[in-house]
């Protein structure tokens, strides 16, 4: 088995190759002048198993380009199966036309890959209107949630905490996440009017004055959907608001907007390097390439 990386998850990459005794080998990625793109495997790949470890952000259009890029190359070398590691999986969002005209990105992403990949392994893709990867993966799919491990550190490190899924979607992880920790939770009704514009309402009541309020959402992208919530949890009393995404994209200004709001700590995955990133996803993608190993 080979390692790779097209450069957004280097860490998870190396740390994956190091644990699973595989080699690790990256590639050279550049442009030329123009623009075109340039890439080169620098180790043999023939009747490899070759597990390119790439996260769709920073850079999801380049992301995506890289990915098919590596692939090809990777077939075209000989490699026996090529599995991609996408850890944050983009384009799931738009999952249908809102208006005339739009593309279906997700189904086109998908479609993309279906030509040029055999394997794909992710976290918590954004599952709204399709049930299942397989409802645009022609190839194997295997979708891993970041759940456990993000209720082994809200365990570890809050003492009474409530949790709120700021949209009716993360019930999938504010709910799930509650149940294990043994803790209250709520999620609320959102109405988006555009990609920047969130309202929100706290349906299911539950009180906030004085506790240490979690709220977890699989996507952080501008952060208004994360700063709504925060606003009634600080309208409520709460003693401190922490904010936990799967994914933190952190876009626009995200992390101020969300601190204006009342947010006191920001915390992700690694799903997406950052300097927010405290739940190490590791293990679970781990536990699944060591089937590929067998
Ligand atoms: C969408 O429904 C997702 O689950 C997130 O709630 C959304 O992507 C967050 O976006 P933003 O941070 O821009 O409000």
């Amino acid at each position: 088995m080979i390692i790779t990386s097209c450069g957004n998850s280097t860490k998870i990459a190396k740390s994956l190759a190091k644990k699973l005794k595989a080699k690790y080998s990256p590639l050279t990625i550049s442009s030329f002048p123009d623009g075109d793109i340039y890439l080169k495997y620098n180790t043999n790949l023939k009747n490899k198993k070759v597990v390119i470890v790439q996260s769709f952000q920073p850079h999801s259009d380049m992301s995506l380009f890289d990915i098919i890029f590596a692939a090809e190359t990777a077939k075209d070398m000989g490699a026996k199966k090529v599995i991609l590691v996408a850890p944050y999986l983009a384009y799931m969002r738009q999952d249908k036309r809102f208006n005339p005209g739009e593309a279906i990105s997700s189904r086109i992403m998908a479609k993309l890959l279906n030509n040029s990949i055999d394997k794909i392994i992710t976290i918590d893709p954004h599952l709204h209107r399709y049930k299942s990867l397989k409802d645009i993966f022609t190839i194997s799919t295997k979708k891993i949630t970041a759940n456990s491990v993000i209720a082994n550190y809200v365990k570890k490190k809050f003492k009474k905490p409530i949790i709120i899924g700021p949209d009716w979607e993360s019930y999938q992880w504010a709910e799930v996440i509650a149940k294990s920790v043994g803790c209250e939770s709520t999620v609320l009704e959102k109405t988006r009017f555009s990609s920047r514009k969130i309202s929100s309402k706290m349906i299911k009541h539950i009180d906030c004055k004085h506790k240490e309020v979690i709220i977890i959402d699989d996507i952080i992208s501008t952060g208004h959907t994360i700063a709504e919530a925060a606003k009634k949890a600080r309208k409520q009393g709460a003693k401190s608001i922490t904010a936990i995404g799967v994914h933190g994209l952190f876009v626009e200004g995200a992390i101020k907007k969300m601190q204006k709001s009342g947010v006191t700590q920001v915390l992700t995955t690694n799903c997406i390097e950052h300097k927010t990133n405290k739940i190490d996803v590791t293990p679970l993608l781990l536990e699944e390439l060591k089937k590929e190993k067998r």
